[in-house]
């Protein structure tokens, strides 16, 4: 039984989705079973979809799955890398050769060069984005091919090729005079490699939760305005610390005639926010934070900016995961830390820093749902198919979409989180 599993079953009331408090086959089986970030994947047929975990491996005990787990990799030894981000589940994440936030992780990628095999423990945009910027011979297998990102989704090819053409009717494509092109395109990295290929063939670029201001300033000195997607809250967060006005970052609801805005609207507009949100994120609330703030005087608010604005604004701090983890290593003995991110994660920090109080602001747990699919299961199966000559679970990203993507995630890459040489 997994930690959350634990928790879960401890708590049965206290989980914010009733599908967690199922066993995880009957879990990974349940509605919402999806491709994650890449439309152009074929959802899997709840039945015969492709990369299901055989039935023997259902059947191991978690001891065998763990046994085989650390066999295989020790037989594979510098042939393979395993990258986990923060959110995945302890199980898993103790196999990770490097453990990571997403601009990290992106840079992981590219720091094992030998590395036949570089297994990925996050979600499909991760695995996507570590494909892209993989050497050729290089191969990246995501455990369980369920592992999407919901935001992610909330921004498809086509919505944004839609927009996009609204736009290049309303501004032009003609530069001002200081040579700043009408719109930059910039995608969160939790999107999919369509949408990077779209950003990189437009003067445009990938930005992460660490570097998103350094992006935007990026954005502004080529151009009058941002288009931002998929996440509404970090685009939002990022524009405002940079002082720029809620009446001039008008939400574009791809639903909409021009995103549900007038053209005064649009042609006022510094930067135009899809209407995407995490739902593990979207949870937190100002509330929250009182009563933390009342329970525990003298505490340390941190939220992640995919936070709304109100949360962000009544917090201490705010910044991407390894801003978190950071904040709370430079800690002291008997400090108290309400954090606004997902449960793995801050429950990890807490068991890691028994000297100090860390708890998340959300009462009820919250895992990334999405994450939570990569069960030891999954990966004791795609690794001893590496050792058997299978390659099981592979994300591959196409040339031509690979070619325009890596465009943007270089410019992305050379665009460092504030703060860092
Ligand atoms: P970080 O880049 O901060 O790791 O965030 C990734 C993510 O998906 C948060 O929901
Ligand atoms: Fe996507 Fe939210 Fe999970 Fe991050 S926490 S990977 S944004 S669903």
């Amino acid at each position: 039984m997994t930690s959350v599993d634990v928790a879960i079953t401890t708590r049965p009331s206290a989980t914010c989705d009733a599908d967690l408090a199922k066993g995880p086959w009957e879990f990974d089986l349940s509605p919402g079973y999806g491709p994650g970030a890449s439309e152009d994947d074929v959802i899997p047929d709840p039945v015969t979809r492709p990369g299901q975990l055989p039935t023997a491996y259902q059947r191991m005990s978690e001891d065998e799955l763990h046994e085989r787990i650390r066999n295989t990799k020790k037989a594979l030894g510098d042939k393979l890398v395993i990258l986990g981000h923060f959110y995945q589940r302890d199980e898993v994440v103790q196999y990770a050769d490097f453990v990571g936030d997403s601009f990290q992780l992106a840079n992981a990628a590219l720091t094992k060069p030998d590395a036949e095999t570089i297994v990925f423990c996050g979600v499909h945009f991760m695995a996507e984005t570590a494909d892209i910027l993989a050497r050729p011979e290089q191969r990246v297998i995501l455990p369980n091919l369920a592992a999407g990102c919901s935001m992610a989704d909330m921004a498809d090819e086509d919505s944004v090729e839609s927009a996009w053409e609204d736009l290049m009717e309303l501004y032009g494509d003609e530069p001002d005079a200081d040579g700043r092109q009408p719109v930059i395109p910039v995608t969160y990295m939790n999107s999919s490699a369509a949408l990077k290929a779209f950003c990189g063939r437009h003067g445009g670029i990938v930005c992460t939760s660490s570097n998103a201001s350094t992006v935007l300033e990026w954005a502004f000195e080529r151009g009058q305005r941002v288009l931002f997607f998929p996440d509404q809250h970090l685009g939002r967060n990022t524009a405002k610390a940079m002082g720029i006005g809620l009446d001039q970052m008008p939400m574009w609801n791809p639903r909409k005639p021009l995103g549900g805005n007038t053209e005064e609207v649009l042609r006022d507009a510094k930067v135009l926010l899809w209407h995407g949100f995490c739902s593990v994120h979207k949870r937190f609330t100002v509330d929250q934070i009182e009563q933390a703030r009342a329970e525990h005087p003298g505490v340390r608010v941190i939220v992640h900016p995919e936070c709304p604005m109100p949360v962000v604004d009544a917090a201490d701090e705010s910044g991407s995961t390894d801003y978190i983890r950071k904040a709370i290593e430079g800690g002291r003995p008997g400090d108290v830390f309400a954090i606004g991110t997902e449960i793995n994660m801050v429950n990890r920090l807490q068991a890691e820093h028994p000297e100090m109080t860390i708890f998340c602001l959300d009462p009820v747990i919250c895992p990334c749902s999405t994450m939570y699919r990569i069960h030891p299961g999954y990966l004791a199966w795609t690794l001893d198919g590496l050792l058997e000559g299978e390659v099981r679970n592979q994300i591959v990203v196409a040339d031509d979409v690979a070619t325009d993507a890596k465009v943007a995630l270089e410019r992305m890459l050379a665009a460092l989180p504030a703060g860092t040489k």
